[in-house]
């Protein structure tokens, strides 16, 4: 998809499709409330070419609602398209537009222009100063999540994707500033496109091996250190608790290291991301149920995710150093796999009682924030499709996030409002943590029934010890179950944008 950022007036555009944004301001209530859609332009043209239209009630506003107009009078455009924005926030004024309705917009424009052919859209920014900036990244991120597909084997595949999208902005906006925030939604939108890619392929054609082939690609490509393992270089690291999950498949494990070392910085915080990257999740010995096993192909999202927040941090060169691990291997069920009653040794040299070999995620992270600590990293944040159970607690909604450090939660909280990711705090405690006691080992694997998401969150904080550290348990979120009008059915791509925006609020 090419993107261009434009400052000319709408009417003049000449484009197979101007999209334009609508409140609903309606405030009154009951059976007489008509339906009041706002335009979001000061263009009296456009105005004018829907003003019949909206007058007519048929279109509320309603969030991603859209309406076709097909030879609009007086525009250059072929289509005028308008898309619905829901209200607004209580005053009704254009500044208190949410950033992420429009991301959700542009998104919701691109899937209506997909279907019906039309490979070019104008996506015009409704008039506001302190919007604008948040307002265009958001669209053109909104644009390259609505324009992925997850269809790429259907040999009667017809590729869809947009040719040209094109932001339109005020021509009394900031224009650097906009031009700066137009270039980091294009850099994000692809790098979460990107991790989606990765996320969306088969357990048959990503394996470990193939997930460290792509993420030495992509570093390649845009300057990052990285250095992919398998097998003996776990052994040499005496990393147990990652082997033990790899020991049962034929496909060998992948140790990925992606490194970002920014000229100059030689001091300050060392970030450290480690994501979980088993390619399939048979369950191993315990193994799962066949209903839904086949979607076990995504449990590789937190490690997809932080290969994605690699690819972005690379480009975006925050002044931070920044170390990317992903432990990738297969759970399988096989005469060499692990069995319930084991006990590994960790890099840590913590010892772990295997209760499930299900629980398998934190096995591996275990030793990639163990290496993680021993590589250098300050600071830990760590994306994985650990638990059912948080998706028990949240829904396919919020993911949870886990923290042992507020100061590094607050600043992953300030990063949430600049991504619109949905993510909800759940807590920690000694008490949590005395669940997954074992009585042959310093811990075992799983801690229950109750309270899963958090002590499997417990069973990681074991392992970051004290270093500042955040867990995010996508298991909920990192697969899309019903298509939305702005993202299609599939993988999400979660967790890339806000760890990036993580990632920059650093070194301070
Ligand atoms: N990959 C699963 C978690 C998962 C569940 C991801 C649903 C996405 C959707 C994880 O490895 C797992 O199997 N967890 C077990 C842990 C249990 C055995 C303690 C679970 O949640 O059931
Ligand atoms: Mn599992
Ligand atoms: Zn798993």
């Amino acid at each position: 998809m090419q993107t261009h950022l434009t400052f000319t007036s709408l009417s003049g555009i000449k484009t197979e499709l101007l999209a334009v944004l609508a409140a609903d301001t309606q405030t009154a209530k009951g059976a007489q409330a008509k339906p009041a859609p706002e335009l979001l332009t000061a263009d009296a043209t456009v105005k004018a070419a829907a003003a019949q239209a909206l007058a007519s009630g048929e279109f509320k506003a309603a969030a991603n609602e859209t309406l076709l107009l097909h030879a609009p009078t007086g525009l250059a455009a072929k289509r005028l398209l308008i898309v619905g924005l829901g209200k607004p926030a209580a005053a009704a004024k254009q500044a208190q537009i949410k950033v992420n309705s429009v991301r959700d917009a542009a998104g919701a424009a691109v899937r209506f222009a997909k279907p019906r052919g039309i490979r070019e859209i104008v996506f015009a920014l409704p008039s506001s100063e302190d919007f604008s900036a948040a307002g265009v990244r958001a669209a053109v991120e909104g644009a390259f999540v609505g324009d992925f597909d997850p269809d790429t084997y259907r040999s009667d595949r017809k590729d869809q994707s947009i040719a040209s999208f094109t932001v339109a902005a005020p021509a009394d906006c900031d224009r650097a500033a906009l031009e700066a925030a137009f270039a980091e939604g294009v850099i994000l939108g692809e790098s979460q496109n990107f991790a989606r890619s990765l996320v969306n392929e088969p357990g048959n054609k990503m394996t470990p091996t193939v997930l460290g082939q792509r993420a030495a690609e992509m570093a390649k490509q845009v300057g990052l250190g990285c250095e992919v393992y398998s097998t003996e270089k776990l052994h040499e690291l005496k990393m147990g608790a990652f082997w033990g999950v790899s020991q049962g498949s034929t496909e060998p494990p992948a140790l990925i290291v992606m490194r970002y070392e920014p000229a100059g910085v030689k001091e300050g915080p060392i970030l450290g991301l480690v994501g979980k990257g088993i390619t399939f999740d048979t369950g191993g010995i315990s193994i799962k149920p066949s209903d839904n096993m086949e979607k076990m192909k995504y449990d590789m999202a937190g490690g997809a995710a932080m290969i994605g927040a690699m690819r972005a941090i690379a480009l975006l060169k925050p002044r931070v150093r920044v170390i990317g691990i992903v432990c990738a291997a297969e759970n399988m069920p096989d005469g060499k796999a692990q069995k319930p009653g084991d006990v590994q040794t960790a890099m840590s040299g913590k010892t772990i009682e295997i209760i499930n070999t299900d629980a398998e995620g934190r096995l591996v992270l275990a030793d990639g924030l163990a290496y993680a600590r021993q590589l250098g990293a300050t600071h830990l944040i760590d994306a994985a499709t650990l638990t059912g159970a948080c998706v028990v607690a949240l829904g396919m909604v919020n993911a949870g996030a886990f923290s042992n450090d507020d100061h590094a939660y607050a600043k992953f909280e300030a990063a949430l409002a600049v991504s619109g990711e949905k993510f909800w705090r759940l807590p920690l405690g000694e008490d949590y943590a005395e669940m997954i006691k074992s009585e042959i080992a310093d811990i075992k694997n799983t801690g229950g029934r109750w309270g899963g998401a958090i002590t499997a969150a417990e069973f990681l904080h074991a392992f970051a010890e004290d270093t500042p550290w955040i867990h995010l348990d996508i298991a909920g979120v990192a697969w899309v179950e019903d298509s939305r009008p702005y993202i299609a059915k599939g993988p999400s791509g979660v967790g890339v944008r806000t760890i990036v925006e993580w990632v920059r609020s650093y070194p301070d």
